[in-house]
C-alpha cells in the first residue's frame, strides 16, 4: 500500500522516480504521482490510474529532469483515486511537495485549523494538511528539515512524509512514524524508499530508519536525527539480492515465476542453518537457549497466507518441541487482551515485515513483556526490527500480491525453529531430527518433481472457469492447506471458495455439497498417518455420495484414493510434518491457471495491496 521513492544525484531524477515506483507496484495503488524541483518552483505531475498513465502523460510532457524529486503510489484512504487526491500535495504557495504513506488521525481537527486560517484544500486526503503545515513552517524555519520536525510532533497516527522544497534545492527530507522508511547510499547520489526495492537497481547499499526519525538526503549526505533533532547513526546493510530477481524473468506473471521458485526459496531458507544431523540457529541472538528454555508457551500472530503457515508450524513445533503453541490473525490477538508474559514466545511471521495488524500485535506483546521473534522475508523491515530476533526467510522479492514461494519458506523456518527448540528442551532424539534434516535437504527436488508434473492442471483451469464455488478439505496439516488453497482462488481468481477441516464437514459445511461442486481434497500419506488417512478417505466418500466432482491432492503411491477421485494430484512422500510443502503448490498452480484462464490480472487482484501497511 502507497509506494514512496526520494532521489537526490546527478541521474534522470524523473527516471529515477519512476523506475523506483515501477519497483513498489507490487504493493498495490490506484494512482501516482511525482515532483521535482525545478528552480524556484516545483514541477508536479499526478493521475489517478495506474502508472502506465502517468508515465505516458510525462512522455508527451515531460518534467524537467535534475536535481531533488519525490514520487508515490497511492492506494486510496482519504477520497477517491483521482488526480486531484494523488500524492504529491502542495504546500508555501505550491514551493513545497510532499509525498506520504499511512494515515494521519487528527487530520480533520487540522484542516478545520487551516481551513479556518484561510488555507483552500485542493483534495479531499489528509496528506495535503500535512503539506501545508510543513509549508508553513519552513516559512518560519527556513529549513525543510526544521520544518519536518516542528510538524511530526503534531500528527497522530501513523506516518511516513517525504517533501522537497524549491528553496532547499538538491534536498528531499523524510521522516517516519509507525511506517517504513529506507535510505539508499549511492556514490554522489541519495535515495529514500518505502523498501530497498525502491532503490536497489542502483545501489545495494541500505538502512532503515527506526521509529520516529528524520533523514536529510542530499547528493553527497545523509543525515538521520530523531523528532528532537538529536544526530544517530541508522545501522547499514547490504541487500542479499539485486533487482534482476524482482524481474518478471520472460514469465506471463510475476505469480507464475515466483511459483516456479519455490525449490530456490525452501533451498535458500535452509542454506547455512542445517548442520550434520541437526539445526544451527546462532542468529537468534538474545533468544539463546537459555531464553528458549524458559518459554512455556508459544502464540504465532500472522495474518492470511502468513497466518496458514503458521496453522503449519503450530503442529510441527508442539509436536516436536511439547511447547503448546496458538496461532491467532494478528489483528484478533491484541483486541482479545491475551495472557502474557515473560514465557511467552510470540512469533510473527510477515513475508513483507510491514503488515500493521501484525506490527501492531507484536508491540502489544511487547508491551506485555512478552517474548518475540519475527520470521520474515524482508529485510530491514519493520517487524524484525520491532522483535528481539529475527529468522529471516530467503525467499527472494515477492512482487504479485498472492504470496506463494513466501508460504513455503515460512514453513521450513518454523520447521527450523521447531527443530532448534527441540533440541533445545531435549524433547527429539538426534537421530529424530536428523531424520527431519536428511528429509528437509530432499524437499527442494521432490518439489522440483511436483512443478514438473501440474500439466493437468491447465486443462481442469479451463474446464471449471465458469465454476462459482470449490471447496477444500483437508485434516491435520492438510487443514491449513486447504485454508491457503481457498484462500489463493478467492484472492486471485474472485471464485468463491472455502476450506474446511474434514471433521467438521458433518457440523454443517457437508450441507453445500450438491451434484457437481468440485472439492479439492488434501490427503495425507497413508505410509505416515494411515488413521488421518482412513478418515480422509471416509470424507471424500460422504462428499462423494452426495455427487462432489473429488480432486485429491496425494501421495504418489497411495492407491486408496482412486476408487473415488475423479482426479488425483500426485506428490511424493516426505514426512508428515513437510506434507504442506509439496501439497500447496498444486493448490498454488491451480488458482494461477483458473484466474488465467478467467483473463484476470493474477499478479494484482482488484482491491488488494501487496502490503498492507494500515490497520
Ligand atoms: C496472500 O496471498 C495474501 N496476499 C495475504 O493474505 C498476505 O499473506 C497477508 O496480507 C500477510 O502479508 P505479510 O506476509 O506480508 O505480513
Amino acid at each position: 500500500m502507497c509506494g514512496i521513492v526520494g532521489y537526490t544525484g546527478q541521474l534522470s531524477t524523473v527516471e529515477v522516480l519512476l523506475e523506483g515506483l515501477s519497483r513498489l507496484e507490487y504493493r498495490g495503488y490506484d494512482s501516482a504521482g511525482v515532483a521535482v524541483l525545478d528552480g524556484d518552483e516545483v514541477a508536479l505531475r499526478k493521475k489517478g490510474g495506474k502508472l502506465a498513465v502517468l508515465r505516458d502523460s510525462l512522455e508527451h510532457a515531460p518534467l524537467p529532469d535534475e536535481g531533488a524529486g519525490i514520487g508515490h503510489t497511492r492506494w486510496a484512504t482519504h477520497g477517491g483515486p483521482t488526480d486531484e487526491n494523488a500524492h504529491p500535495h502542495l504546500g508555501d504557495e505550491g514551493k513545497l511537495a510532499l509525498i506520504h504513506n499511512g494515515i494521519i488521525e487528527n487530520f480533520a481537527a487540522l484542516r478545520a485549523e487551516l481551513e479556518a486560517d484561510g488555507e483552500v484544500f485542493l483534495s479531499e486526503t489528509d496528506t495535503e494538511a500535512a503539506a501545508m503545515l510543513v509549508g508553513r513552517a519552513f516559512r518560519e524555519t527556513g529549513d525543510l528539515t526544521a520544518a519536518m520536525q516542528r510538524v511530526v510532533a503534531r500528527l497522530e497516527g501513523q506516518f511516513t512524509l517525504l517533501a522537497v522544497h524549491a528553496d532547499q534545492p538538491g534536498v528531499v527530507v523524510g521522516a517516519c512514524h509507525n511506517s517504513p522508511l529506507l535510505v539508499g547510499y549511492g556514490d554522489g547520489e541519495h535515495f529514500l524508499g518505502s523498501d530497498v526495492s525502491a532503490f536497489v537497481k542502483f545501489t545495494p547499499r541500505a538502512a532503515a530508519l527506526d521509529n520516529d526519525q528524520i533523514v536529510t538526503i542530499t547528493a553527497t549526505d545523509a543525515t538521520v536525527t530523531d523528532f528532537q533533532g538529536n544526530p544517530l547513526e541508522p545501522q547499514r546493510f547490504e541487500v542479499d539480492w539485486d533487482s534482476s530477481a524482482a524481474d518478471k524473468g520472460g514469465w506471463s506473471s510475476f505469480m507464475a515465476k515466483e511459483v516456479s521458485e519455490g525449490p530456490v526459496a525452501i533451498a535458500n531458507t535452509l542454506r547455512g542453518r542445517l548442520t550434520d544431523r541437526g539445526v544451527d540457529l546462532g542468529e537468534l541472538g538474545v533468544l539463546d537457549d537459555a531464553a528458549l528454555s524458559t518459554i512455556n508457551r508459544i502464540v504465532i500472530v500472522a495474518c492470511g497466507t502468513a497466518s496458514y503457515s503458521g496453522l503449519v508450524g503450530k503442529y510441527a513445533i508442539e509436536t516436536w518441541s511439547r511447547v503448546p503453541v496458538e496461532v491467532d490473525l494478528a489483528h484478533e490477538f491484541r483486541y482479545r487482551d491475551p495472557v502474557l508474559d515473560e514465557h511467552t514466545l510470540v512469533i510473527s511471521i510477515s513475508q513483507s515485515g510491514e503488515t500493521m495488524d501484525t506490527k501492531m500485535a507484536v508491540q502489544h506483546a511487547k508491551a506485555q513483556g512478552a517474548r518475540t521473534l519475527s520470521i520474515c522475508n524482508t529485510q530491514g523491515a519493520t517487524i524484525p526490527r520491532e522483535s528481539e530476533a529475527v529468522l529471516y526467510t530467503h525467499a527472494g522479492p515477492e512482487v504479485a500480491v498472492a504470496s506463494t514461494k513466501a508460504f513455503l519458506a515460512q514453513v521450513i523456518g518454523q520447521l527450523l525453529f521447531g527443530l532448534h527448540l527441540a533440541k533445545v528442551r531435549g524433547t527429539m532424539s538426534d537421530d529424530a531430527i536428523a531424520e527431519v534434516v536428511a528429509e528437509l535437504e530432499e524437499l527442494p527436488e521432490k518439489l522440483s518433481q511436483v512443478l514438473a508434473e501440474q500439466e493437468t492442471l491447465h486443462e481442469l483451469a479451463h474446464w471449471m472457469s465458469d465454476t462459482r464455488s470449490v471447496l477444500f478439505l483437508g485434516r491435520h496439516v492438510g487443514y491449513p492447506v486447504a485454508l491457503e488453497g481457498a484462500l489463493k482462488l478467492k484472492e486471485i481468481s474472485y471464485i468463491h471458495a472455502e476450506g474446511f477441516a474434514g471433521g467438521e464437514l458433518k457440523h454443517g459445511p457437508i450441507a453445500l455439497i450438491e451434484p457437481g461442486q468440485v472439492v479439492f481434497v488434501v490427503v495425507p500419506s497413508p505410509r505416515n498417518e494411515p488413521l488421518l488417512h482412513s478418515k480422509i478417505v471416509s470424507n471424500i466418500q460422504e462428499i462423494r455420495a452426495r455427487g462432489a466432482r473429488i480432486i485429491a491432492v496425494a501421495e504418489a503411491g497411495d492407491a486408496a484414493v482412486l476408487p473415488y477421485a475423479d482426479q488425483v494430484l500426485r506428490v511424493p512422500l516426505t514426512l508428515p510434518m513437510l506434507e504442506p510443502v509439496l501439497q500447496v503448490v498444486p493448490l498454488h498452480i491451480f488458482a494461477l491457471e483458473l484466474a488465467t484462464a478467467k483473463g484476470l490480472d493474477v499478479d494484482q487482484p482488484r482491491n488488494l495491496a501487496k502490503s498492507v501497511t494500515v490497520e
